[in-house]
């Protein structure tokens, strides 16, 4: 057993020898075909290897979950592709460009909806966010964003605050927000994790017809295995300590997916057997 010491200096030749290797991969291409890509990507806070050496790639319209422990990277790994914090070594591609930081084309819903809506705006207001920044005129705003909550069942709130609505409502708040923008990838981080059991299915069989319907290429996060089985053309699951990747799964199940019957398949089941046993043994 290493002492904490001689740990941080192990890691520390690692990085480095992982940043040497990146230096030679710095003007390889991307995957072809690829919306969204990862190649050598490991991220590093202080001594602490965080990711290491990630290889992703998502398909144009591919839905990607990512499950893995708590801890093990996953919110790490969503901020680098939305270019909101730049890797310690690697690189990342959005539509064969290098991701250099934010873009409106790469939306993010995170986890707590509380924090992320305006409280002083209406809902209307807050979904129209977007089309300020597009210069966009008030009536025309008010319209397009009345669009999509009536898309999202949410039309009758529309002049209500965040603060008078349900868990469940003010994260489909978020989303339509996210879709006013009008977002190639959308990155969402365990975006039901707050939310009760029936909330959660019916925002999943939301999120996966708006997905279908948009044909926009989705990164989703969660710690749930069934609902990454349930949403996702892949499974992609992470270890710990650092955090890379150990298995990927092509999922298969036929779309669309129903609650009850894609559950009991056979393919589901074994997916959920599999992924279990990979992420309770390590
Ligand atoms: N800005 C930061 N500075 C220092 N350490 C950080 C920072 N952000 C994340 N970490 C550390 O990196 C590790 C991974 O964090 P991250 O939030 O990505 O994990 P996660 O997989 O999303 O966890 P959870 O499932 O609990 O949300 C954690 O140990 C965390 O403490
Ligand atoms: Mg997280």
């Amino acid at each position: 057993m290493l002492g904490d010491n001689a740990q941080g200096e192990a890691r520390d030749d690692e990085v480095m020898a992982i940043r040497a290797d990146d230096q030679a991969n710095a003007f390889a291409a991307p995957p072809p075909g690829a919306v969204l890509a990862m190649r050598g990507l490991s991220m590093s806070f202080g001594q602490r290897l965080v990711l290491d050496r990630i290889d992703l790639a998502v398909a144009d319209g591919e839905f990607l979950c990512i499950v893995g422990p708590s801890g093990c990277g996953k919110t790490t790994l969503l901020r680098l592709f939305a270019g909101l914090v730049p890797p310690s070594a690697g690189t990342i591609w959005h539509e064969g460009r290098p991701v250099e930081g934010p873009s409106r084309d790469r939306a993010i819903v995170f986890q707590d909806y509380g924090r992320s809506l305006l409280p002083w705006r209406s809902v209307w207001a807050n979904v129209a966010l977007a089309y300020e920044s597009q210069g966009i005129a008030r009536a025309e705003r008010r319209a397009r964003a009345y669009a999509l909550l009536e898309r999202m069942g949410l039309a009758r709130v529309g002049e209500d605050f965040p603060g008078q609505l349900s868990g469940g409502m003010q994260q489909r708040v978020q989303i339509a927000r996210c879709l006013a923008q009008e977002p190639r990838v959308l990155l969402m981080d365990e975006p039901f994790g707050a939310l009760d059991a029936m909330t959660r299915q019916s925002l999943q069989d939301e999120i996966a017809r708006l997905a279908g319907e948009s044909r926009v290429t989705v990164v989703f996060i969660t710690h749930d295995l069934e609902e990454a089985i349930y949403l996702g053309d892949r499974v992609v699951a992470l270890a710990a300590n650092p955090g890379r990747v150990v298995e990927t799964i092509a999922v298969g199940l036929k779309r669309p997916r129903d609650q009850l019957t894609t559950r009991e398949e056979p393919a589901f089941l074994a997916h959920r057997h599999r992924l279990f046993g990979l992420l309770v043994e390590r």
